[in-house]
């Protein structure tokens, strides 16, 4: 949620000192009903209508972060802590494309486009996304039947992925696997793990579909290009 006036000046209208004046004219509807308050704030799902003209958000963008351990994935935090949207530089208002946990790393998408980003998140769309968990104890051909069959999460069987051991460290007696899945539920990888009798100690996001963080240092990030943005929307076409 954010000031009218600052959303008139974000989206390039005018400045937002001539954007108060505007609204104190009667010049800006919300939602199709006069605003002459200065205080109101609206939301990105608004239809603001300036001198009659519908305020459109022009330009998309698209960035891919190598998200750090220890930060929010949201575009605002009520305790204050740092968010994803945080460490992106742009004046364009995005949000992130899925949630990864606060102590998860790796592959998060944000953009300002909402029809990517929704079709992204549907798990019809059969998009993969792979994940590296280190895991307490050994993990056998068993039990990576079982994660890439399916197993139960609330009564629900989560769909066919793929999933394979990378390392046993003995000293340790830790495995790391790769799992691929093309669902998002709340805390999946996690919860997967758990229903086979397994804790996840680290765990991180490689890629999301042909987009990986291979190349990105933890807290960096790229602009994608046009032509991956083309990609991903033939992937869920
Ligand atoms: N699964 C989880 O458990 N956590 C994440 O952050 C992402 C997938």
């Amino acid at each position: 949620m954010e000031r009218l006036q600052k959303v008139i000046a974000n989206y390039g209208y005018t400045s937002r000192r001539k954007a108060e004046e505007l609204i104190l004219k009667g010049k800006v509807r919300v939602n199709g009903s006069i605003v002459r308050e200065l205080g109101i704030k609206v939301e990105p799902s608004d239809t603001i209508e300036v001198e009659g003209t519908v305020l459109e958000n022009t330009e998309k963008v698209y960035f891919l972060l190598n998200k750090p351990r220890g930060v929010i994935t949201s575009v605002s935090d009520d305790k204050n802590r740092k968010t994803v949207v945080d460490l992106i530089h742009t004046n364009k208002r995005i949000y992130p494309v899925g949630r990864l946990d606060y102590d998860t790393t790796g592959a998060l998408l944000l953009t300002n486009d909402g029809e990517l980003a929704n079709k992204l998140m549907h798990p019809k769309n059969n998009i993969d996304k792979v994940y590296v968990a280190k895991v307490k104890g050994l993990i056998g051909k068993k039990e990576l039947t079982k994660l890439a069959n399916g197993v139960y999460l609330d009564g629900i069987k989560t769909s066919k992925g793929k999933a394979r051991i990378l390392k046993y460290d003995k000293k340790t007696d830790t495995s790391i696997v790769e799992l691929t899945i093309h669902e998002g539920k709340n805390h999946q990888v996690k919860r997967m793990f758990e229903a086979i009798g397994y804790s996840v100690l680290k765990l991180k996001r490689e890629s999301i579909s042909f987009l990986s963080i291979k190349n990105l240092k933890s807290g960096e990030y790229i602009e994608l290009k046009p032509k991956d943005v083309k990609r991903l929307y033939n992937e869920v076409k």
